[in-house]
């Protein structure tokens, strides 16, 4: 395999290059079709006007004709991963002939600017606690095939210049987890390192992605397409088979749900049960609160979505925004407005559930690749989720939850695990609670401890540490 099998490891190439070309027409937005070249200028005219929180920068690969591939960040630092804060993400037009999230992200970045300079308090709150990636056009090739072919085909320019569909093209770790799964191995994240082989060659779009995922330690992402209206969550591909009609549940279902649902909500009409479904009757996502798990609808191999949440600790979600895939200009301002407030509450969403610092209780130093995993005790039927996260790059992690009561334990190689029981009320517009983790280094013989040294670690726990499980084996099943 060409990715590192970590997440965020810093041994990786650098994969981003300065943008040293800067455009100096400083104009205002407006709405249309941007094309490749006016995608970019938007980007650097937003720049220009937020110089001290944004940076623009390209992925390491080009699409297959050469274009490349865009990004611009909010934060207060600017290129760097701040400790303790959220990292977020938009990709939108990964099928270059569904362009309205293209639209909607570019004007959306204008927005963004636009009010932080006018000190809107909510987004002066969003900015300084998130950071913040947006990508608006993952296949700009495709796109450019569906412009000139008149925009209106439902399948011209949804595939890469190759003609590959790159939300098909990515590792399939759904049947690493459910193999898993049937051998009742609780094995669940960073699943790429278990990949053998790949069935179809990774193409330079998908590649660049790839190590965008990889590489920067994202919380929570949103994946913008478009030809229906509804919030799509994991897992996309079916456990049997099956081509639709059977809910793949992840571990995170609760949590998936509500966040589809942070989405939908907020969106004009998505989640309105009277309005008419977009091509077929059955699609009749209105009157299922406008989300719907991948595989129910129709199931799919090699998604992005499905690939985040088990190669990274990314929560990734398909957003379908609108039932026409290139809707004309006429139509740009007012879908503006029917997306702006969900667009900015699903950003916000990367700040539920809990986040800390695991931390080695000698050195006092933070401690990266601790494995923080939950068990959910809010009613008499407790039971493990069994997707667990890890600390990045200074120790900090994030764990997305719904409110509920959490045994949440940290483990690491080396050191005695850590539990606490915690209780989640997700407050809006603030940040996640804070709850670190303080691991004891093993600096005796674990096979004689005495009681006292074991006193605060039960024994379940340290059965683990004694099968020599965490950072090496994947966990038994309780
Ligand atoms: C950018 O930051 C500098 C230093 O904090 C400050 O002096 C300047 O006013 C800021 N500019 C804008 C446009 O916010
Ligand atoms: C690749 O791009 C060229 C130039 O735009 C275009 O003529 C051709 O049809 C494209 N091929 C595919 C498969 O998209
Ligand atoms: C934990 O369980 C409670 C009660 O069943 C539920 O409301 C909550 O969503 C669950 N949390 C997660 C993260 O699944
Ligand atoms: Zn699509």
């Amino acid at each position: 395999m060409a990715f590192a099998s970590i997440c965020w490891s810093s041994s990786l190439m650098p994969i981003f290059f300065a943008i040293l070309v800067y455009f100096n027409v400083n104009s205002a937005f407006e709405f249309k079709h941007h094309n490749n070249e006016e995608l970019v200028q938007v980007l650097m005219d937003v720049h220009a006007k937020c110089s001290n929180i944004t940076r623009v920068y390209t992925l390491d690969e080009k699409s297959v004709r050469g274009v490349p591939l865009y990004v611009i960040e909010f934060s207060l630092r600017p290129g760097h991963h701040e400790l303790m804060k959220p990292e977020f993400k938009y990709i939108a037009n990964m099928h270059g002939n569904e362009v309205l999230g293209r639209e909607m992200l570019l004007k959306l970045v204008d927005y963004l600017c636009e009010q932080w300079n006018a000190r809107d308090p909510d987004i002066v709150a969003l900015i300084e606690a998130t950071r913040i990636h947006i990508m608006p056009s993952m296949n700009p090739d495709g796109w450019q095939l569906a412009t000139d072919m008149g925009g209106n085909d439902f399948l011209i320019g949804r595939l890469n210049n190759n003609s590959v569909d790159l939300n098909r093209n990515f590792p399939d770790l759904d049947r690493i987890a459910f193999s898993n799964e049937e051998n009742h191995i609780y094995h669940n994240n960073h699943l790429l390192a278990q990949v053998e082989r790949l069935t179809e060659p990774i193409q330079p779009e998908t590649r660049a992605v790839i190590r965008f995922i990889m590489q920067i330690p994202f919380v929570l992402s949103a994946n913008l397409h478009g030809g229906d209206l509804v919030a799509n969550y994991p897992y996309d591909e079916s456990r049997s088979g099956r081509p639709n009609g059977e809910y793949s549940s992840s571990p995170d279902d609760n949590t998936f749900r509500y966040l589809a649902q942070s989405y939908s909500t907020y969106h004009a009409d998505m989640a309105d049960p009277s309005r008419k479904g977009c091509a077929e009757d059955s699609n009749d996502f209105g009157k299922r609160g406008g989300i719907t798990n991948g595989a129910q609808w129709y199931s799919l191999q090699g998604g992005m979505q499905d690939f985040s949440y088990l190669s990274c600790n990314d929560f990734d979600i398909t957003l379908e925004i609108g039932c026409d895939k290139y809707p004309p200009v006429e139509d740009l301002p007012n879908e503006w407005i029917r997306n702006k407030d969900a667009l900015i509450n699903f950003i916000w969403q990367s700040h539920i559930g809990i986040k800390g610092m695991v931390y080695n209780a000698l050195t006092k130093e933070g401690i990266p690749n601790a494995v923080i995993h939950v068990r959910n005790i809010t009613d008499h039927n407790a039971y493990d989720i069994e997707h667990d996260i890890t600390s990045v790059h200074n120790g900090d992690y994030f764990r997305l939850l719904t409110p509920g009561r959490y045994k949440v334990t940290a483990y690491r190689e080396g050191f005695l695990p850590n539990s606490k029981i915690i209780t989640v009320y997700n407050k809006s517009g603030f940040p996640a609670q804070r709850v670190d983790f303080r691991l004891k280094p093993i600096t005796v013989d674990y096979n004689n401890m005495d009681e006292n040294f074991m006193s605060d670690v039960d024994n379940k726990e340290f059965n683990y540490y004694k099968s020599g499980w965490y950072g090496k084996h994947p966990l038994p099943k309780p």
